[in-house]
């Protein structure tokens, strides 16, 4: 496992999928009963942009630290940029993981669960959230736990997806994965993170799990710059299993205005059903 996150934290990858979450988790939290969330790839929950990992690659400059600096963000992403304005003091240093921002989220009748394979990271997610009584900490695999902690007994909430794709066969993984949690769990939202590097392995990904069954879902995709270089990053995508109601709309009003701020001259994004309200079909 070479994978860290302190290298690529608040980059434009971790704005759409954070942006993403936070929208979804305040819509469970609009209805009293209590919700679940399982971060199945939690990392650390939160990252020094002063490191040297950090410094390193600078990632989070053309992503987080623009997106704070530009002018007239669409209301819908704001919630998500006061989440980050609040663990900074003006000047941004700290950027907030999937953890800490879920953990921000939570009422007192909601449960989070945090898994982490890297034993280093799990650690340090221990110590974070040593004494939290409604987060806990799983040092293991994101598939088994997905397999072990759905259905939640609350019967509504989110799970994060977002493994780092250091395995050739991590599409087919998380097929697997996601097939599995969706017999378990069929009417839990899901997001998952992909990266866009060529468009073809991204296509076979959605075939593959349309043709199997998929409830409704929704795609939305940031591009830095065309998909043809196989060995880029040119853009990531977030697969939305029964998203919350109006996430599309949202998604429709964000996506737009990040890619004209994170890209202004090579961008792009996409939203679509991949499978719509019609031909929805639980697996
Ligand atoms: C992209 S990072 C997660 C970032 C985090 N979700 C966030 O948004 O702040 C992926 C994480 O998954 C962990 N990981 C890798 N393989 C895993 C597995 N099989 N099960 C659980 N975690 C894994 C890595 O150590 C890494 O911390």
């Amino acid at each position: 496992m070479n994978y860290r996150h302190a290298f690529h934290a608040g980059n434009f990858a971790d704005v759409l999928k954070h942006a993403a979450l936070t929208l979804a988790l305040a819509h469970l939290g609009r209805k009293e009963a209590s919700y679940f969330c399982l971060d199945a790839h939690a990392g650390i929950g939160s990252y020094d942009l002063r490191s040297v990992a950090a410094d390193k690659t600078g990632e989070y400059r053309a992503g987080i630290a623009k997106v704070l600096e530009a002018a007239d963000p669409p209301p819908e992403l704001v919630p998500y940029l006061e989440a980050v304005r609040r663990r900074n003091d003006g000047e941004l240093r700290w950027y907030p993981g999937s953890p800490v921002l879920m953990r921000g989220m939570l009422r007192p009748q909601d449960r989070l669960a945090l898994v982490e394979l890297h034993p280093e990271d799990a650690a340090d997610l221990a110590g974070r959230f040593a004494g939290d009584r409604q987060v806990a900490i799983h040092h293991g695999d994101a598939y088994a736990s997905m397999k072990a902690l759905l259905p939640p007994p609350e019967r509504r909430g989110l799970v994060l997806v977002d493994p780092p794709f250091e395995a050739k066969d991590e599409f087919d993984r998380l097929r697997r994965g996601l097939r599995q949690a969706l017999k378990r769990w069929p009417t839990g939202c899901y997001m998952v993170w992909y990266p866009i590097k060529a468009r073809l392995p991204v296509q076979r990904f959605h075939q593959d799990l349309t043709t199997e069954g998929l409830p409704k879902t929704l795609v939305a995709e940031l591009l830095l710059r065309c998909d043809d270089d196989p060995f880029r990053l040119n853009g990531c995508g977030l697969l939305m299993i029964n998203p919350p109601w109006q996430l599309d709309e949202a998604m429709a009003a964000i996506l737009p205005w990040l890619a004209k701020v994170l890209a202004p001259d090579t961008g792009g994004h996409r939203l679509e059903w991949l499978v719509g309200e019609d031909n929805s079909n639980t697996a």
